[in-house]
């Protein structure tokens, strides 16, 4: 591979991606990496934390989006603010907890300035030393330097971070009817992060895990070492036994290539997606009385059944964040090189909701999405035959054919078949976008 190959060459970028099929630098080529940094991140809209992680004035958590270190904080008037992790004197980070507190302000650990939780200047030792110089009317004398672009929808907190590209409703559309699916099963309609985080490190472009999660080609194929040993542990039992729930999530990823064709694929303009429109995966789960009860008493019978009806599989919000609204459970994938990134799983309490859906959900967690899990490692084999496979020769590309039809492209919303290609086909439509949208030249 040539360096510079890409750089300032947005034309070169879009090459990389055709109508049904894209280019192996997409996930193998650093610099293409790299320029993601610089510019796709930042020109789309990305998932950085829930307001349930900073309940009270000052609480914080960080983290990077873009290559960028931010502190996401609850400011002392009760709003969330976004600020970069970056003191306004020389640059030190000014935390480098996960998580914390940092009370009315910020203090810098290497020389003290201080800065009030929405980013202003708030003091600076032996502050007469700055007098004639030019210092307050330079970016040292802004203080820390807040994103502008930052939304919080049912307590999902998302940033853009340059101001190219649409806001925040054009960008995601209908698909945040999964978000408000997630948040509607709670009976007080709110969610709560539960428990600490599950980083699993991948050896594989992050670009692999977003399209696998409406890949309905692979569960039958790559999961039989796991889902079906659980699926023929299961055999011959009688059908009314009771179904362990470990089983009730394990079996279904074995179902037959009709089933999956027939669960449906819904993808948004902006390379968003979900599968299971019509049923999915999740469908069976034995119900919980009490908590059918609560929803039923929170939102009367008929509304109840309707937001309880909708098992939507996996929907990807591109780039970062995806969500399984049935089961509470989210998954943020995080760049680290072109051939690694960490996936991140995070469960949620619904409020007011009896422990049994936190159970379900901190299983489906353990058994499926995380480091210890049995059936993500799967994935994560796959990943990793792909990334090593790619440097073969003779043929530089991917395949993304299955089902393309020309008519779906430049439409914001198509529903289709759910093994169809179609969701990896939209990601990368909106990725060429995005890269070069702040490139110049041709858009
Ligand atoms: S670098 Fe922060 S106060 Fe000097
Ligand atoms: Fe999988």
């Amino acid at each position: 591979m040539t360096t510079s190959r890409y750089r300032g060459n947005p034309e070169a970028l879009r090459s990389l991606v055709q109508p049904d099929r894209v280019h192996r630098d997409l996930y193998i080529s650093q610099e293409v990496f790299e320029l993601e940094q610089e510019h796709f991140f930042a020109n789309t809209w990305n998932y950085i934390g829930h307001d349930s992680q900073v309940p009270n004035a000052g609480d914080y958590v960080t983290n990077d989006i873009a290559g960028r270190p931010l502190i996401v904080v609850r400011h002392q008037d009760g709003s969330v603010k976004v600020l970069m992790n970056r003191c306004a004197h020389k640059g030190s980070r000014l935390v480098s907890a996960p998580a914390g507190n940092t009370g009315k302000f910020f203090r810098c650990p290497y020389h003290a300035w201080s800065f009030d939780t929405d980013g202003a200047l708030r003091a600076i030792p032996l502050k007469l030393g700055y007098e004639g110089t030019e210092m307050a009317h330079t970016e040292a004398g802004q203080g820390i330097v807040a994103v502008k672009n930052v939304r919080i929808y049912r307590g999902f907190i998302f940033v853009k971070l340059n101001d190219a590209g649409p806001g925040f409703e054009e960008y995601f559309g209908d698909s945040l009817s999964s978000i408000d699916n997630m948040a509607d099963r709670s009976p007080t309609g709110e969610l709560e992060i539960a428990g600490g985080v599950l980083r699993f490190t991948h050896q594989c472009n992050w670009k692999m895990f977003v399209e696998n999660l409406n890949d309905t080609m692979h569960p039958m194929v790559a999961h039989e070492s796991s889902a079906g040993t659980a699926k023929k542990m299961w055999s011959g039992k009688p059908a009314d036994a009771p179904k362990p729930m470990a089983i009730e999530q394990f079996v279904p990823f074995m179902s037959d290539y009709k089933f999956f064709e027939d669960m449906g694929v819904r993808v948004f303009d902006n390379g968003h997606s979900f599968s299971g429109v019509n049923f999915s995966i999740h469908s069976k789960y034995s119900g919980i009385p009490a908590y059918e009860q609560a929803m039923n008493a929170a939102y009367g019978e008929e509304k109840a059944h309707q937001i309880l009806g909708l098992t939507r599989h996996n929907t990807v919000y591109y780039p970062n964040l995806t969500i399984k609204g049935v089961i509470q459970a989210i998954r943020v994938v995080k760049p680290v090189s072109a051939d690694k990134c960490v996936v991140e799983s995070w469960t949620f309490r619904l409020k007011g909701a009896p422990a049994e859906l936190l159970q379900r959900t901190t299983m489906y967690s353990r058994l499926i999405n995380s480091p210890f899990s049995v059936v993500g490692h799967d994935d994560l084999q796959a990943y990793r035959g792909i990334q090593a496979g790619l440097y073969g020769s003779g043929n530089e590309w991917v395949s993304l054919h299955r089902n393309f039809n020309e008519a779906e492209i430049g439409k914001r919303e198509v529903t289709t078949n759910g093994t169809s290609e179609i969701s990896m086909r939209n990601q990368y439509r909106a990725w060429a976008k995005y890269m070069t949208l702040t490139m110049g030249g041709e858009q």
